[in-house]
């Protein structure tokens, strides 16, 4: 388990904890913030953007042609934008800060 600090649309601040091996997606999915992947982590629907926290964007791969295709057609995109369903966690990732990210 691993945890994470999640700020959500209301700028409520929460830990959560998160199993290894799942997608940041899977770990948001489970509370009731509107993050709704619709698509079900295809990358498709914009729907799980979140902002990573300056120093923890790095822990992550860089975001692929893919996923900056889709952030870059997204209404409140921003330097730190990521799609969490692309985000797979792992034991590196506890403690990760993140902001969920307008519904689009
Ligand atoms: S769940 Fe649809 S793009 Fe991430």
């Amino acid at each position: 388990m691993i945890k994470l600090k999640v700020t959500d649309r209301d700028g409520q601040k929460h830990e959560i904890e998160a199993q290894e091996g799942d997608t940041l997606m899977e770990a948001l999915r489970e509370h009731d913030w509107g993050v709704s992947a619709i698509c079900g982590g295809m990358c498709s629907c914009g729907t799980c953007h979140v902002y990573l926290n300056e120093e923890d964007g790095g822990k992550f791969p860089p975001v692929d042609i893919d996923e900056e295709d889709l952030v870059d057609m997204l209404e409140f995109t921003r330097e730190s934008s990521r799609l969490s369903c692309q985000l797979t966690l792992s034991a590196e990732h506890n403690g990760v800060s993140l902001e969920l990210a307008p519904e689009e």
